[in-house]
């Protein structure tokens, strides 16, 4: 191909393997967010560039240099959504839905865009199916939103693979406490730090601690723990929510450092982890936001929420499921004469949900072996004159290169479960 028509980097096609575990975790995902009480909204790809400014936070590194951001043809400053939750609550408060509470719970599936440096499992374009709960701000919504998610990780098969990380990062009225003895930490280490990090304590000083610098990581090893200046509320939440994780054998541990990526989150925030994705190992993340309806100009309303990042969770299920193997066949036929009884014969086997692949290489069996061999099928049912006459076909296993003849009546049974003698 043309090397000027390929794709961009940290944009991928997906297909193959990759799609059948991407659909997998988009039916799971949508089927526990419809079993918990969530509605499906869709949302735009583009907005506003201010909307992420000022949701996501201006010391994010995100905003600081992720967007996806340029002038639209009306020199309007808009953006590719890098995340869904800011889009949803602009949603949630332009579409009037707070006076509808079927809509409190809102989910969503789609594409997300951030320029990060493209590797495995960080990508430029990717997935995420995620769910907001506004109207409360009880611990006992965080934690059904990650039992929720525990549960869609069990039936994916893969939650004995990953770590559940819980952390607080406090509230209006503890935070600007934490924040003025982490000023005064960074200060007296102030050489030690990067010029990213230079400029994340003027915007949020807490953004520091999603450096990636092992300098700065190991600085931050002795920086103060938030932990020590929670208020009682803020602690309540949090012990509530381990308390129930505990309960219901959620394991998790508590990570000081875990301040996730968005200015949005009050109080309790949370990660999960998987150890083989390397430095990217987040595959889904969260936390509660009890803010930002309000600063975006609605009400107070608190509420909470996570997404799973959906082809992060793909490569966690390729390292560990293994695809199933659907029963599939191709149908071959001696000459032309046999193509309507081969027809057929491929209406009995789609309507048992069976793959059929009908190939078009008439005349020529040993063309037609050869593809059925790429395509991989179980079986080659061949049909030929003698088949045709006596109403019955040729099933040759393709792993083992054993071959019968089987009248028609008992080709599904054969198929199902007898195999071949
Ligand atoms: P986030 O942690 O930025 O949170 O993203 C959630 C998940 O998206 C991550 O755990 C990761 O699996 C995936 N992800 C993020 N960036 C990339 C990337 N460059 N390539 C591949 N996967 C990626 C949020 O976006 C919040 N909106 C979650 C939330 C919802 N909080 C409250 N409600």
């Amino acid at each position: 191909m043309d090397e000027r028509f390929s794709r961009l980097r940290g944009f991928i096609d997906i297909y193959g393997e990759d799609l059948y575990f991407f659909n997998l975790i988009e039916n799971t995902f949508r089927k526990y967010a419809e079993i918990y009480g969530f509605e499906e909204i869709k949302l735009p790809i583009l907005e506003r560039t201010e909307l992420f400014v000022r949701g996501i936070g201006e010391g994010s590194d995100i905003v600081r240099k992720e967007m996806f951001s340029f002038k639209d043809r009306g020199n309007r400053d808009v953006t590719m959504r890098p995340e869904g939750t800011a889009s949803v609550v602009r949603a949630f408060l332009e579409n009037n839905l707070l006076n509808d509470p079927k809509y409190h719970k809102l989910f969503y599936i789609g594409a997300m865009f951030r320029a990060e440096r493209p590797q495995a499992g960080r990508l430029r374009q990717f997935h995420q199916a995620g769910v907001e709960w506004f109207g409360s701000d009880s611990p006992l919504v965080d934690f059904e939103n990650i039992s929720m998610l525990w549960y869609i990780l069990k039936e994916l098969g893969i939650s004995d693979k990953v770590d559940f990380i819980v952390n607080s990062v406090g509230c209006d009225k503890c935070t600007p406490n934490y924040k003025s003895y982490l000023t005064s930490f960074f200060d007296e280490h102030y050489d030690k730090f990067c010029e990213d990090c230079k400029e994340r304590r003027n915007k949020n000083i807490l953004r520091i601690f999603d450096c990636k610098n092992p300098s700065c990581q190991n600085t931050l090893k002795n920086a103060p723990k938030i932990k020590e200046t929670l208020c009682d509320n803020c602690k309540y939440h949090l012990d509530t929510l381990t308390d129930m994780m505990s309960k219901d054998k959620i394991p998790f541990s508590i990570e000081d450092n875990l301040v996730r990526g968005l200015d949005y989150y009050t109080r309790n925030v949370f990660e999960v982890r998987y150890k083989g994705i390397g430095a990217q190992n987040a595959i889904a993340g969260g936390g509660r936001y009890n803010n930002l309806v309000s600063e975006f100009g609605g009400p107070s309303i608190p509420a909470f929420g996570f997404a799973i990042g959906i082809e992060r969770t793909i490569i966690t299920l390729k390292e560990n499921i293994e695809l199933p193997k659907k029963m599939s066949v191709a149908l071959c036929s001696v000459s032309s004469k046999e193509t309507n009884f081969s027809l057929e014969i491929a209406k009995i086997l789609r309507k048992e949900k069976i793959v059929t692949h009908v190939l078009s290489h008439i005349g020529n069996l040993s063309k037609q072996m050869k593809v059925a061999n790429k395509l991989g099928v179980k079986f080659a049912v061949i049909v030929g004159e003698e088949e045709f006459r006596e109403k019955k076909v040729s099933l040759k296993d393709m792993e083992t290169g054993k071959q019968n003849t089987v009248p028609i009546e008992n080709l599904i049974d054969k198929l199902n479960n007898k195999g071949l003698e």
